[in-house]
């Protein structure tokens, strides 16, 4: 879902998930052979997919997947939490395990040697597939944390599929004017305009389409480290190499990070802002459609940005 003002030139966004399961037919038609094929030819990019990831993630994981069987690893005793998740009868992970390699893009990689099975969720706890619970430290991920299961969630989501699940904006109904209400209110400023998408890529795609129509430039500028979706658009505006394919991406650019641990300024917001100047003055013709951040880098590493900045 894309917030932008009603003139264009300012959006805020975030995003909700969709993924419609192929039907039998679809399956069997010409198209999704096509992608099979293709999804089989993305199989040979997954070694280095590998590379890049162990190039580019903390080496944690893989040492704690590292821990021989005989050393029983000590974790931290949880909190008392008054819930039992139901018992857990599905295929064991080894048959997942299979059937995503089988069914799956190799794209999809696993954190992990011996990835966790998580089979259920309560508000700010997982369970594996033997019970055992896991504090969510994401309370979801990295970009919608709101837990698991919430009953208020859980309660509004099968209301509205009772009553009705799927209509088209070309007829009315009050839900969709209801929560772009909802969500206007909570913004500040004059952004109150919504535009719903099925996902951050398609948010981000949609708003820099939107920038680059209003201001009738090209140039966008986003920062390194930065994670923005992995369409056309997006995958340029993204600048982390294990994210990005290597086909044409055009019209952004990648100013330094204003990471204030790791960055080449260090915490100066100011020199950092000034690099963005510096880009525009000898990288664009002096005007840009717009800039792209996230407030707090997330997939980067969960990173704030310098003060000042
Ligand atoms: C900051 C940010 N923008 C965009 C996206 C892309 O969202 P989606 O995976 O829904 O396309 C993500 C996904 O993690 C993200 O963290």
């Amino acid at each position: 879902m894309a917030i932008y003002r009603r003139d264009p030139s300012v959006c805020l966004l975030s995003y909700l998930h969709f993924r419609p399961l192929p039907s039998e037919k679809l399956q069997r038609s010409p198209e999704m052979q096509r992608l099979v094929t293709l999804t089989s030819r993305l199989r040979t990019v997954k070694d280095q997919f590998s590379r890049c990831r162990r190039r580019c993630f903390s080496p944690l994981p893989e040492q704690a997947a590292s821990v021989s069987k005989d050393e029983e690893p000590s974790f931290p005793a949880l909190p008392y939490f008054d819930y039992s998740p139901p018992r857990y009868t599905g295929p064991t992970a080894e048959e997942i395990i299979r059937k995503r390699k089988e069914f799956l893009s190799p794209s999809m990689f696993c954190f992990y040697k011996k990835p966790l099975n998580i089979v259920h969720g309560k508000m700010q706890y997982l369970f594996d597939e033997n019970g055992r619970r896991y504090l969510d430290g994401f309370g979801g991920i990295a970009t919608v944390s709101c837990g698991h299961g919430h009953p208020d969630v859980v309660r509004a989501i099968v209301n509205q599929t009772n009553n009705i699940q799927h209509s088209t904006i070309l007829y009315l109904n009050h839900a969709i004017a209801h929560f772009a209400e909802a969500l206007a209110s909570k913004m500040p400023g004059d952004l109150k305009v919504v535009f719903f998408t099925n996902s951050g890529t398609e948010a981000n795609e949609l708003a820099m389409m939107i920038a680059r129509l209003y201001t009738g430039c090209q140039d966008v500028i986003s920062l390194r480290n930065a994670y923005h979706g992995n369409a056309a658009g997006t995958m340029g505006a993204t600048a982390m190499c294990n994210w990005k394919f290597n086909v044409v991406q055009s019209g952004v650019h990648h100013t330094q990070n204003p990471d204030p641990y790791r960055g080449a300024f260090g915490s100066d917001g100011e020199k950092y802002a000034k690099d963005v100047e510096d880009i525009i003055r000898f990288g664009t013709s002096g005007h840009v459609a717009g800039f792209i951040f996230e407030a707090i880098q997330g997939v980067g590493g969960i990173v704030e940005l310098a003060p000042n900045y």
